[in-house]
């Protein structure tokens, strides 16, 4: 009671926001580090920066009356460290400093996604290596959300289970699918080898989520509403029809565990990080939406991508870039024998029917192609393959062609630019943008459908790779002749064996998964 009533005396606490701590990354040039917090409404409060004891930087703000927070945005700093953040409240009643140390700045990148983003470093294969270079790296600092949701948008985070830590084995491996995730942290080290200055990883990601609990009403919006006017989009429900015949009984918890209403996880695990300045996300998301609004992910997902772009530029009074770089990885493998074409569709709808990214609807962002990384022997299922740290190769080299920018770096598999049907020999040419790394023939992974007529219905059947050359692969379609209409490409789930794909370029990326609809 008396607790209760001297909050009330007192109003808000003077405090940082949660995301704020000691040993944090703020981000660097050319953006300024938004600092935020709670105050007593309408007193002044002055943050400064300061460096061996010495302070460089003041900035004041208002707290605001009915939000009672204040915000200050810090002038662009290089990176480096460490310095510390003191904000101090100028209140008669009940002045106050408070001070953040060990603070870096550096590139922020934020990491989101379900169960494979949430899979920890002590989860995955050389798990013990992986954790025991930890201490290599003390300026990739790492921070990690607690799994909450909420039907309204929260400001601030409710709960937190990493706060800004130095990386240590233990803090990289709190058992499974907790944290800290290990796409995000190979990411981070990565990007650490190249840029040689901190970065700030910021894990926000829930096992068994689908991409509508991730997305506001605004993007989901953007997706619907049907055309009658109702019902609304969105709805991450399960999917009606019989889900036991289409995924194993043990795997359902995982696939469809987490919060199924559309923008829960937007409004507690997003929308409170958007007032803080960042270089970009990676995303590890879809499984889930392989059961469920499948056919919709070519829209949710760069609705959910444009979505996220202008609402972190807002929040952070414009210092997170409005086309900041946002990255993803493709979905790996699930069933082998499964012949239906969920993950396929999946996977092209997360290029937006591309087949690569960056592509026209998703600018600045980049892909990793997982399909070749399959485990079937994971003790955490198929689902989960162990293999994260060519996940993560692969997305930094995304990073830095396409977020800083470095020519010349292949980052992409061979993707065909050109095929031409050579009915009189039954053949069928298609010519790769790049040099192929030919792995292996395959008699199976390329199919063509045969029709007189564009649009027509027609059968997938096997084209065998029967030749290939430096750029060109040569398939033979016998029966299909002049008709071949349509033509795919790794269009299975478990397309094939790990780092056994046909297809690669000479560093050892694959070629994407593609369908070309109209080949006449
Ligand atoms: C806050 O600062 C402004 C000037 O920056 C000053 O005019 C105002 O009186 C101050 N308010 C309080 C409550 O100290
Ligand atoms: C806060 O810091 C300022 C400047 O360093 C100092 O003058 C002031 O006494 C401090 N206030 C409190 C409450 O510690
Ligand atoms: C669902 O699938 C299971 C296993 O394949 C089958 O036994 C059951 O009859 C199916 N239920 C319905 C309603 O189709
Ligand atoms: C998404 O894919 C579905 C199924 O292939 C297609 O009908 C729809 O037109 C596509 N939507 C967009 C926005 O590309
Ligand atoms: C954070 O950003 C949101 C969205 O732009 C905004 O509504 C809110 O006022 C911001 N919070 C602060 C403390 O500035
Ligand atoms: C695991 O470690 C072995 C031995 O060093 C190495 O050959 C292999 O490539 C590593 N696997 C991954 C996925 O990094
Ligand atoms: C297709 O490729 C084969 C083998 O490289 C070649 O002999 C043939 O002329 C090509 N056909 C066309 C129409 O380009």
């Amino acid at each position: 009671m008396f607790f209760l009533f001297l909050l009330i005396c007192l109003g808000v606490a003077f405090r940082f926001a949660s995301y704020y701590g000691d040993h944090m990354v703020l981000q660097k040039k050319p953006a300024g580090a938004v600092v935020w917090g709670y105050g007593e409404a309408g007193v002044n409060v002055t943050v400064s920066l300061s460096k061996d004891g010495k302070v460089i930087m003041k900035k004041m703000a208002q707290v605001k009356e009915h939000s009672e927070t204040w915000k200050v945005v810090l002038a662009p700093m290089d990176h480096g460290g460490p310095y510390s953040v003191m904000a101090e409240q100028h209140s008669r009643e009940e002045p106050k400093n408070l001070t953040l140390r060990d603070i870096y700045f550096g590139d922020v990148w934020l990491c989101s996604g379900q169960s494979n983003m949430e899979m920890t470093v002590s989860q995955i294969i050389n798990a013990s290596v992986e954790l025991s270079k930890a201490p290599l790296y003390p300026y990739v600092r790492v921070f990690a959300a607690s799994l909450i949701q909420s039907e309204v948008e929260l400001q601030d985070l409710a709960k937190i289970d990493l706060e800004w830590s130095i990386p240590t084995a233990e803090n990289l491996g709190h058992g499974s699918f907790s944290y800290f995730s290990a796409v995000c942290w190979l990411f981070g080290r990565h990007l650490y080898e190249t840029l040689r200055y901190p970065v700030g990883l910021v894990e926000s990601s829930w096992g068994g989520t689908c991409i509508e609990a991730w997305s506001s009403g605004r993007a989901l919006q953007e997706c619907g509403p049907t055309p009658n006017g109702s019902p609304p989009l969105a709805l991450c429900i399960q999917p009606a029809r019989n889900r036991s015949s289409d995924c194993p009984p043990f795997l359902l918890p995982t696939l469809l565990s987490g919060p199924k209403m559309p923008s829960v996880l937007w409004d507690a695990m997003i929308h409170p990080l958007l007032n803080m300045s960042l270089t970009g996300v990676i995303w590890y998301q879809g499984e889930s939406n392989a059961f469920t609004n499948t056919d919709l992910y070519n829209c949710t997902f760069p609705a959910l991508i444009a979505d996220w772009r202008r609402a972190f530029h807002a929040g952070s009074d414009g210092q997170t870039q409005p086309l900041f770089p946002f990255g993803f990885v493709q979905l790996s493998t699930f069933r082998r024998q499964r012949r239906d074409d969920r993950f396929p569709r999946l996977r092209w709808h997360q290029t937006a029917d591309y087949g690569y990214a960056p592509n026209k609807r998703m600018p600045n962002t980049f892909m990793a192609v997982a399909l070749d990384l399959c485990d079937e022997h994971s003790p955490y299922g198929s689902i989960h393959p162990r293999d994260k740290q060519n996940v993560a190769y692969r997305l930094h080299l995304g990073a830095r062609a396409v977020a800083y920018g470095e020519k010349g770096l292949v980052f992409q598999g061979p993707y065909p630019t050109k095929v031409v049907v050579d009915g009189a020999r039954a053949l069928v040419n298609v010519t790769y943008g790049q040099e192929l790394l030919l792995l292996l023939m395959h008699d199976r992974v390329f199919e063509v459908c045969c029709s007189r007529r564009a649009q027509e219905p027609c059968q997938w059947v096997p084209a065998p790779m029967v030749s290939a050359s430096s750029h060109t692969v040569t398939l033979s379609s016998p029966g299909c002749r002049a008709a071949v209409s349509r033509l795919r490409y790794a269009w299975a789930d478990w397309p094939c064996e790990y780092r056994m794909c046909p297809l690669y370029n000479k560093h050892l990326l694959p070629a994407p998964p593609f369908v070309i609809d109209s080949l006449h």
